[in-house]
C-alpha cells in the first residue's frame, strides 16, 4: 500500500447530493468481501466530539456564524477525527474510507466563503499534523442536480445545503481545480453514472493501489 503509514487512506469528496456515502458504502462492502478490514467515518464528525461539532455548525438556529468560526469548527472537528479515529486505523493496517475530509474546508469554506484555499489547506494540514489521503474520490456533481437529489423526500437541507446555486458552483469548481492540481492523488468521475459503473470505476482504482508494493520495509 503506497501509504506512509500501514493502512490505506481514501476520501470520498464533491458537492451535495454527489452520491459519496452511496459510493463508501459500496466500496467498504467489495473490499470487506475481499478480507479487508475497512473503518468507514464521515467529516464533520467521526468522534463524540466531532457529532457535537458536526450538529453546532450545521443546524440552523445558533444564530449567525461567521466564516472563520465555521472554518475553525470545521478543523476542530478534523483534527479530532484524525487523530482518534483515522491515523490509528491506518496503523492497524485497515482501510479507512471518509466521507469528507480537508477538501470539502478549502473547497466550502476557503472558495465559497471566501476565506482563501491557500489559509484553509494551512489550517487544515495544521489541524491533522498533515496527514492527507492517498486518493481522494471526488464525485462530480451539477449543483442543481445535486439540490434535486438531496431534497428528493422530505429531507431538509442543511445550513451549507441550503446556500444558493451559486455558492455550490464555486465549490465544484474549487474541487475540481484541486484534483487538476494532483491528479495522480485524484479519481475524478460525473457523478451523473450510473451508481454500478461509478463502483466498478472507483473499486478497480483503489485495487491498483493495494497491487502496489511498499516502497519502504514497515
Ligand atoms: P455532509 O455530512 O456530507 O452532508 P449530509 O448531511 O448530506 O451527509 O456534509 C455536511 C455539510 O457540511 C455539507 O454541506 C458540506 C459541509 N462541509 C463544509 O462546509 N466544510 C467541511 O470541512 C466539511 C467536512 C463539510
Amino acid at each position: 500500500m503506497p501509504s506512509q503509514l500501514a493502512g490505506l487512506f481514501i476520501a470520498f469528496e464533491g458537492g451535495d447530493g454527489a452520491g459519496k456515502s452511496t459510493q463508501a458504502a459500496a466500496l467498504a462492502k467489495a473490499l470487506e468481501s475481499s478480507g479487508f478490514t475497512v473503518r468507514r467515518t464521515r467529516e464533520p464528525g467521526g468522534t463524540p466530539i466531532g457529532e457535537k461539532l458536526r450538529s453546532l455548525v450545521l443546524d440552523h438556529g445558533h444564530g449567525h456564524i461567521d466564516a472563520h468560526t465555521e472554518a475553525l469548527i470545521f478543523a476542530a472537528s478534523r483534527a479530532a477525527h484524525a487523530t482518534q479515529v483515522i491515523r490509528p486505523a491506518l496503523d492497524r493496517g485497515e482501510i479507512v474510507l471518509t466521507d469528507r475530509y480537508i477538501d470539502s474546508s478549502v473547497a466550502y469554506q476557503g472558495a465559497g466563503r471566501g476565506l482563501g484555499t491557500d489559509a484553509v489547506r494551512d489550517i487544515n494540514a495544521w489541524a491533522t499534523s498533515d496527514l492527507r489521503p492517498d486518493l481522494t474520490v471526488l464525485l462530480d456533481v451539477d449543483p442543481a442536480v445535486g439540490r434535486e437529489r438531496r431534497t428528493a423526500g422530505e429531507a431538509a437541507e442543511d445550513r451549507l445545503e441550503s446556500e444558493a446555486d451559486e455558492f455550490h458552483a464555486t465549490i465544484r469548481a474549487a474541487f475540481l481545480d484541486l484534483a487538476a492540481a494532483r491528479p495522480e492523488a485524484y479519481l475524478v468521475l460525473p457523478a451523473r453514472l450510473p451508481v454500478a459503473e461509478l463502483a466498478a470505476r472507483i473499486l478497480e482504482r483503489v485495487e491498483s493501489l493495494l497491487a502496489v508494493p511498499q516502497s519502504s520495509p514497515a
